[in-house]
């Protein structure tokens, strides 16, 4: 099929493990998907589409990563280190049965990803980093719960911030959210894409080409690529099952990124100017995306 896998008899149990016939389970979506595919489309191979009992899986890890940021949210406040964040991570995730996803992943040294003002993402939690009035700060957690992945991010204002740089929080956030409203069962990934660029090139911030989301669930990134400088009608198919992140970086001035720093992961805007994330996890479905972290 279109996957390379070949496809189960119409009474056979359905490639997926969900115990069901193949023609009361997956048989629809595989014909939908092999028709795309012989008209020359994207789609997902089998694996990534995930079951109700993943979706199940990946709810209760989301919990936690969701628990986890509203636990720190009260707690952002001028005079705080980006360390004390990663100790509040690292415990409340620990108390409740997870394991934060970052820490030693590719030799990444803390439990959470704190990008502060100009840091674009994958900032190391440091006692050497305090927040002060003014500071934007993005949180970045994932977690891992009985094998499934869950991760999300928000934005923190710390005390009172500039317009400018409220403007650059709120409207990341609404880009994010036209993301998720262009995520639509059968369309096109590339849409997600544009509806993102759609709300930021109104305000003439650029959109980081590096970096993107990523499908998730059974390890911390798998496919697809989620770009968010793709163009609408482009890319992979957004089939039910299909399990992501929209996580778009915005920066105030030019895209360009530096990846310089020694120790190999923070990132920051090449011209210095903030730079703002939002992520959220989806699944689609049938009826739309179901949001699993924010
Ligand atoms: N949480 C990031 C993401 O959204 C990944 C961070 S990798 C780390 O994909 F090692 F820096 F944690
Ligand atoms: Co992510």
């Amino acid at each position: 099929m279109y996957d390379g896998e070949p496809q189960p008899g119409r009474n056979d149990l359905c490639w997926c493990g969900s115990g069901k016939k193949y023609k009361k389970c997956h048989l629809e979506i595989d014909e939908r998907l092999q028709e795309l595919y012989e008209a020359g489309e994207e789609v997902p191979v089998r694996s990534l589409l995930k079951t109700p009992q993943d979706i199940e899986g990946v709810r209760r890890s989301a919990e936690v990563n969701i628990g986890v940021l509203d636990y720190v949210t009260p707690l952002i406040a001028p005079g705080i280190t980006t360390e004390q964040i990663d100790q509040w991570v690292y415990e409340y995730t620990v108390e409740h049965g997870a394991i934060p996803a970052p820490l030693n992943y590719e030799g990444f040294p803390k439990s959470v990803c704190t990008s502060v003002n100009n840091e674009v993402c994958h900032g190391i939690p440091s006692a050497h980093v305090v927040l002060h009035e003014g500071d934007i700060v993005n949180v970045d957690c994932s977690t891992i719960k009985d094998g499934y992945f869950s991760d999300s991010s928000r934005m923190f204002c710390v005390g009172e911030v500039s317009d400018e740089a409220r403007e650059l929080v709120e409207v990341t956030k609404q880009a994010m959210e036209a993301g998720l409203q262009a995520v639509v069962p059968w369309g096109h990934l590339g849409d997600v894409a544009a509806a993102v660029q759609e709300v930021t090139g109104k305000h003439g911030f650029s959109v980081v080409r590096e970096y993107g989301g990523h499908g998730i669930g059974h390890e911390f990134h798998e496919d697809p690529f989620v770009s968010f400088v793709a163009e609408a009608g482009t890319g992979i198919i957004m089939a039910p099952g299909l399990m992501f992140t929209i996580e778009p970086m915005v920066n105030k001035g030019a895209a360009a990124i530096d990846m310089t720093d020694p120790n190999g992961w923070t990132v920051r805007t090449a011209d210095g100017s903030l730079s703002a994330q939002w992520e959220i996890q989806v699944v689609v479905t049938e009826d739309g995306p179901l949001v699993l972290s924010w």
